[in-house]
């Protein structure tokens, strides 16, 4: 069978080891190239089986290397393209800033360039062969800032990143804007509220909040606890990427999320008190009394909501996962990690 070649970035990844092993397992004419850098959130260990299977190809590179990318698309003649490849964490974009701007900026902007050459020939002119080839970029909530108690972020929402990496996500959004405006590229974008699941980087909150938990450590938590986030099963965001990618409009951005809004308060305390039923202290005490308030994070956005109507009124998308089934069978993944 003749596979059709599709480029997934940053699929070593959280989402993007999760999504790479989600379309081998949907998509049987697929073969998925992998463009990963391998940063220190990266990892093909994650990948597991996915690593070896044959209509896999995993090629350790940079986004922002032009003459690679131009070499991927003419070796495999790349039909589509779900970009994944970020920096991704808020504290690090505080402490060093310009990386972001690099990868999800300009990285964004080469790879989005070479897609458009690969696939046409100048403005509103694609060639033949190429008319289904599609570009989605998956971004973030972020992007929209910080809500009050009350609102969702829509697709309308203005965009007001606060942090640097929202802001550099914000950018890279803009590119993919661009280069649908002005060059026609079938191109879809995707916001999604915070993921949790099995292969998130170590540093995020819910896997500190277990791995600290069970070491015996302080748990760390920012300021008074009280900001707001949206969790999503990672898998549900894997199912969204997919069929947005197959299914939405281009020029069309879709928000992601299940309308899960939890404070860090919540999180720690339903964290610890699962560890307390599924891996017990010694003494019998819960882990709730290892939780303790650090400085709050620079600027720290206080309320992020999504509002899912347009996903699920026009792709038919629907969350699988509901909360507290999810959040078990996580902390139950991470017990064996940290544990194991
Ligand atoms: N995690 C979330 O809750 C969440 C929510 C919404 C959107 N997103 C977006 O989803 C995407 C994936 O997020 P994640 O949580 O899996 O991030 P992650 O940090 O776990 O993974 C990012 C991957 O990108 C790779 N990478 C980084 N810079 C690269 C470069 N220059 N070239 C090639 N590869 C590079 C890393 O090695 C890593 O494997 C990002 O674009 C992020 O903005 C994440």
């Amino acid at each position: 069978m003749a596979h059709t070649h599709i480029l997934i970035t940053g699929g070593a990844g959280f989402i993007g080891s999760n999504l790479v092993r989600h379309m081998l397992e949907t998509y049987p004419d697929y073969h998925i190239i992998n463009l990963d850098k391998l940063t220190y959130a990266g990892n093909t260990a994650n990948l597991g089986d996915a690593m070896d299977h044959p209509r896999h190809t995993f090629v350790e590179g940079d986004i922002c290397d032009r003459a690679l990318l131009e070499k991927l698309f003419a070796a495999h003649d790349i039909q589509g393209v779900i970009h994944l490849a970020a920096e991704s964490h808020v504290d690090n974009s505080i402490l060093g800033p310009e990386i972001f701007f690099m990868t999800n900026v300009i990285g964004t902007q080469r790879l989005t360039d070479v897609a458009y050459r690969h696939w046409m020939n100048g403005p509103g002119e694609v060639k033949p062969g190429y008319e289904h080839a599609r570009f989605h970029l998956t971004s973030t909530d972020e992007v929209f800032g910080s809500l009050g108690d009350e609102g969702l972020f829509s697709e309308t929402t203005p965009y007001a990143p606060n942090p640097p990496y929202a802001a550099s996500k914000a950018g890279g959004d803009f590119v993919v804007r661009s280069y649908h405006h002005t060059f026609g590229l079938n191109a879809t974008m995707s916001n999604c509220s915070n993921n949790y699941g099995p292969r998130q980087h170590d540093e995020k909150l819910i896997p500190t909040v277990i791995r600290k938990a069970l070491a015996g450590d302080n748990i760390p938590i920012y300021g008074d606890g009280k900001n707001i986030r949206d969790w999503l099963h990672v898998h549900d965001h894997c199912v969204a990427l997919d069929t947005v990618f197959h299914k939405g409009i281009s020029g069309e951005s879709y928000n992601i999320g299940s309308r899960n809004e939890r404070d860090n308060n919540f999180i720690a305390q339903y964290l610890c008190e699962l560890l307390d039923a599924e891996a017990p202290k010694a003494d019998g005490s819960s882990y709730k009394s290892q939780i303790s308030y650090v400085k709050d994070r620079a600027g720290h956005d206080r309320r992020y909501a999504i509002d899912p109507t347009k996903i699920k009124r026009d792709l038919n998308w629907h969350y699988a996962h509901e909360f507290d089934e999810g959040m078990i069978e996580t902390v139950r993944w991470y017990i064996e990690k940290y544990k194991g």
